[in-house]
C-alpha cells in the first residue's frame, strides 16, 4: 500500500510516499526559512505563498525519487492542523483536489500526532501505553499515548521551548532558527555558569519558559561584555531548559508506569537533549525513541506514517474536512 504524506504546517513543504509502514520510498522537504530569516521569525504569509508555489513541485519530486506513478497512490494523508491557517489551507485544498482526480481516500492528521508517529516508521507502535514528548517551535507537551488516544499530562503555559531558543537567540543577535544556533554556540560555554530557572507550578507538571527568556534578557542587559559570555548564556540556558524537559518527562514516565517514551519535535533534534533523556531514563529501565534528525524537523514521512495507521483502523476523512490552526492533542 503507498501512501502519499503531506505537509504544509508552518514554513516547510514537505511530501513523502511511504509503502505500508515502514518501507520510506521519499521524503522531500522545501524550506521557506531563508526568506524568514531577516524577519527574525516565520511570517505567515511568506510561508503560505512558498507552500502554494512549491506544493505541485515537491509532490512530482516525492513521487520522481519515490519511483511512483500518482495511479500508484492509495492513499493520501495530509496535516489540517495545527499551524499556520494559509499553509494548511494549501496542503489541505491540494490533498483534497488529488483524492477527487485519482479516485483514492484521503485522511487528516493532527500534526501533533505525527510528530510522536515519526518514531514508529521502521519501528513498531507499543502495544502498552507509552509517554510521548513533543517539543517543537509551537508546542511543548508530555502525553500519555494508547491505541485510540492521546491524553496530555501537562503542557507549556506560554512560550513552546522552541520558541524560547528562537528568542534567547534573537535576544543574543544570534539570528534564526536559535535551537540549532544556541546549540553550537554553547558548545564553547560553561552551562554551569549562570542560573537561569524554568518555570515551576505547584501540583503540575506543566511547563513555563517566558520568565528564563526574560532572565537572559535581563541577564544581558546587565553584562559589560555581553560577546564574551555569550557561549556561557547559551550553555546555561540549554542546561536548564533540558533539565526542566528531562526531569518532568521522566517522572510523569515513572507516575505512569510507561517503560517507552516517544519524542518528537524539531527541538528533539538537540543532541544534549537526546543524551540526558535516554541517560535518565536508563536508570528507570525506560526507553527513550527518537526519530533520526531529519524525521525530528517537520516532513511528509511522519504524516504518512499516522496516516497509513488511521486508515488501517478504519478512518478517513470527507471534503467537508477543514484546517483547524488551533488544533490540541
Ligand atoms: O517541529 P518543528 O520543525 O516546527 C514546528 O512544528 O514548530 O520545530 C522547530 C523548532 C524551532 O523553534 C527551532 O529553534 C527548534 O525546533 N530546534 C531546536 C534545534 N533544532 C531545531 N531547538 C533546540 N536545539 C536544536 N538543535
Ligand atoms: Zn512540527
Amino acid at each position: 500500500m503507498i501512501t502519499l504524506g503531506i505537509e504544509t504546517s508552518c514554513d516547510e513543504t514537505a511530501c513523502a510516499v511511504l509503502e505500508n509502514s515502514n518501507i520510506l520510498r521519499s521524503n522531500i522537504v522545501s524550506s521557506s526559512l531563508a526568506k524568514h530569516k531577516p524577519f527574525g521569525g516565520v511570517v505567515p504569509e511568506i510561508a503560505s505563498r512558498h507552500t502554494l508555489e512549491n506544493i505541485d513541485i515537491i509532490f512530482k519530486e516525492a513521487l520522481r525519487k519515490g519511483k511512483v506513478d500518482s495511479n500508484n497512490i492509495d492513499l493520501i494523508s495530509v496535516t489540517y492542523g495545527p499551524g499556520l491557517i494559509g499553509s494548511l489551507l494549501v496542503g489541505v485544498s491540494f490533498a483534497k483536489a488529488l483524492s477527487m482526480t485519482l479516485s483514492v481516500p484521503f485522511v487528516g492528521v493532527n500534526h501533533l500526532h505525527a510528530h510522536i508517529f515519526a518514531n514508529f516508521i521502521n519501528k513498531r507502535v507499543p502495544h502498552r501505553p507509552y509517554i510521548g514528548l513533543v517539543v517543537s517551535g509551537g508546542h511543548t507537551s508530555i502525553v500519555l499515548c494508547t491505541r485510540n488516544n492521546f491524553k496530555e499530562l501537562a503542557s507549556t503555559r506560554d512560550d513552546a521551548c522552541g520558541e524560547a531558543f528562537d528568542k534567547v537567540a534573537k535576544i543574543l543577535g544570534l539570528g534564526y532558527p536559535g535551537g540549532p544556533i544556541i546549540e553550537e554556540v554553547a558548545k564553547s560555554g560553561n552551562p554551569d555558569k549562570i542560573r537561569f530557572k524554568c518555570g515551576r507550578f505547584k501540583n503540575s507538571f506543566d511547563f513555563s519558559f517566558s520568565g528564563i527568556k526574560t532572565a537572559v534578557l535581563y541577564y544581558v542587559k546587565k553584562c559589560k561584555n555581553v560577546r564574551k559570555e555569550i557561549p556561557d548564556i547559551c550553555a546555561s540556558f540549554q542546561k536548564s531548559v533540558i533539565n526542566d524537559l528531562v526531569n518532568k518527562t521522566i517522572a510523569l514516565a515513572i507516575a505512569n508506569k510507561a517503560k517507552i517514551i516517544a519524542a518528537g519535535g524539531g527541538v528533539t533534534a538537540n543532541n544534549l537533549l537526546r543524551m540526558e533523556l535516554a541517560k535518565e531514563a536508563e536508570k528507570y529501565n525506560i526507553t527513550v525513541l527518537f526519530p533520526p534528525v531529519d524525521h525530528s524537523l517537520d516532513n511528509g514521512a511522519m504524516v504518512a506514517r499516522y496516516g497509513y495507521e488511521l486508515f488501517r483502523r478504519g478512518k478517513s476523512s470527507d471534503f467537508g474536512l477543514s484546517s483547524v490552526p488551533r488544533l490540541g492533542f
